[in-house]
């Protein structure tokens, strides 16, 4: 990279617009949809989709609501132009549906376009030149004039053909391509050209779709030019301003909503984002933006999963795990404290004790777009104790006290940070038992009596201890109690039991109990321990032996 990056590369100058309106405005609506999926992101696949891909995306953005898509670019190939033909003829798009083909303003091309809608219940005739200083010099050698003949000749071509599609409501959409790299009184002039041509009327408007074709400066200049144009452009009342964001600068979303509060009317963009170089703006995210603020998008996402998996499987894309709403991740907390907070704001919210949706970390309720909150505990280094508890209850029963899970939770997190990945919740069972259970240094049960009268409780434990065998006896009033006072019998320091839980573990024959003990020395240093036997008084006396062999 260069030291002095401004040697090569310079910022771009904003438009002029210092009593610009759109900070002060918020959306309350949705905008006009138009997916363009099939034509802008098709053409950026490795492999575009074939007719059957096209048909069946085609089929999914009906499904969701899209009143209006760009199909293809029907001069462009044969397979482009079959695919229209195959909607128009098999009657495939629904009659409020419109399908919008994309053509240059060149005689042989408009033909064909026009040729491949015939028969179509409605379409949008969507006429593009490029407009900004670089194309004009670089591509196309040509003067700002010239460039603006090009767009007002490939519009009265359009004009002088409608006649050919008697029968069908068409609509006329013009994009001076490269807008917001364009002088914005050019942009307007070759717009305003157009106009004078196609002549759209309040009642029937035009499109004029402002391209943001590659992102080249901030949203909030985007929003500028945007509002500039439908400031200053004659006849405001019969056009449709449309959106067509790119994601350069990664900021494709931000662009279209501070266009949207700019004074726009439509947006174009894809599912996902699919599109040239970064792609085109993603129509999810910013419905379901519009859908976390209350505002129905008028798109069903509530299958989202389902939406996802179609689209890869059509074009060939994969939607990434930290994309928003629809990413494998983008609902899963791995920190502790993350998952404690979901956790306790979903409880909230299903006692019924909120009526708007207010839960930390997640922006909607994964429900509402078919999604599963399940997903979200997993353990990993980052994660805390309530992680970890929950998959051990979940996927064996395995009912820590919380205050040994105080305990066992940076165990765990120490082991899972060493292995350096995330672990299943077997793995976590794993480590537990060689924890707490599986411990027979120094001390290990051999057997274990008791009898009792008179209230009292009198046991005899065989133990070994660091190999050695020893015969304990002791008296209280209770198995336990009476363990501990055999302990104090053969020197072993003197301690209490601060806490005993128990559960079963399993059903059945095969049944077990696992206990769970903390004990606490003379100076009041806690230690937990956990047995599990089919003898609820072993796996306490197991417990107890566990807790003292981790002092
Ligand atoms: O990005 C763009 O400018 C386009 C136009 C053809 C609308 O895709
Ligand atoms: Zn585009």
């Amino acid at each position: 990279m260069l030291k002095q990056p401004s040697q090569k590369y310079k910022a771009f100058t904003p438009v002029s617009l210092p009593n610009r309106e759109w900070p002060n405005r918020t959306l309350s609506q949705p905008p006009i949809w138009c997916s363009v999926d099939l034509r802008d992101g098709n053409q950026a696949l490795p492999v575009p989709m074939n007719v059957g891909q096209k048909l069946e995306l085609f089929q999914t953005l009906v499904r969701i609501g899209f009143k209006e898509i760009e199909v293809g670019f029907p001069s462009a190939s044969n397979t482009e132009f079959t695919f229209n033909r195959r909607l128009i003829e098999e009657n495939r798009a629904p009659a409020d549906v419109w399908l919008q083909v994309l053509v240059q303003a060149r005689e042989d091309l408009i033909d064909r376009t026009v040729e491949s809608l015939v028969g179509a219940k409605r379409a949008v005739i969507h006429l593009y030149n490029s407009t900004s200083p670089a194309q004009r010099r670089v591509v196309f050698g040509m003067s700002k004039a010239e460039i603006l003949k090009v767009a007002v000749r490939g519009a009265q071509m359009i004009k002088d053909r409608l006649p050919r599609l008697r029968g069908t409501d068409v609509r006329l959409q013009y994009s001076p391509e490269s807008f917001s790299a364009t002088e914005v009184e050019f942009a307007r002039e070759v717009s305003e050209a157009v106009m004078e041509i196609w002549q759209p009327t309040p009642e029937q408007k035009m499109i004029l779709n402002l391209p943001d074709t590659v992102e080249v400066a901030m949203p909030n200049v985007y929003a500028d030019q945007i509002e500039w144009i439908c400031r200053n452009i004659k006849n405001r009342e019969s056009l449709t301003i449309s959106l067509h964001t790119h994601n350069d600068r990664s900021t494709g979303t931000a662009a279209t909503e501070l266009g949207m509060l700019a004074g726009a009317d439509r947006v174009e963009g894809t599912l996902f984002g699919n599109g040239e170089r970064t792609g085109n703006l993603d129509l999810v995210t910013v419905a379901l933006n519009l859908y976390m603020h209350g505002i129905d998008p008028g798109l069903d996402l509530s299958n989202l999963n389902e939406i996802r998996e179609i689209y890869e499987r059509c074009t060939g894309m994969t939607v990434p795990a930290r994309h928003p709403y629809a990413g494998e991740l983008v609902f899963t907390a791995f920190s502790g404290s993350h998952q404690d907070a979901i956790k306790k704001g979903l409880a909230e919210w299903n006692s019924a004790k909120r009526t708007h949706w207010d839960v930390p970390y997640l922006t909607i309720d994964p429900n509402d777009i078919g999604r599963q909150y399940r997903e979200v505990i997993r353990v990993n280094g980052q994660s805390g104790k309530g992680g970890v508890a929950y998959l051990l209850e979940s996927e064996f029963g395995i009912m820590l006290p919380k205050e040994m899970q105080r305990e066992f939770g940076p165990i765990a997190n120490d082991e899972v940070d060493r292995l350096g990945r995330e672990v299943s919740g077997a793995e976590l069972k794993e480590m537990f038992w060689r924890e707490y259970i599986d411990r027979s240094s120094p001390w290990q049960l051999q057997g274990f009596q008791t009898e009792s009268s008179n209230g009292t409780v009198r046991c005899q434990a065989r133990l070994l201890r660091s190999g050695e065998s020893i015969v304990l006896k002791g008296e209280g009033n209770g198995p336990l109690a009476a363990l501990v006072h055999g302990f104090g019998t053969i020197g072993v320091p003197r301690f209490e039991i601060a806490y005993y839980s128990e559960h079963a573990l399993g059903e059945g024959e095969e049944a077990s109990a696992i206990a769970y003990i903390q004990v606490k020395d003379r100076e009041g240093r806690a230690r937990w321990g956990a047995g599990v036997d089919t003898n609820i008084e072993l796996a306490s006396v197991r417990a107890v032996l566990s807790a003292l062999n981790r002092i």
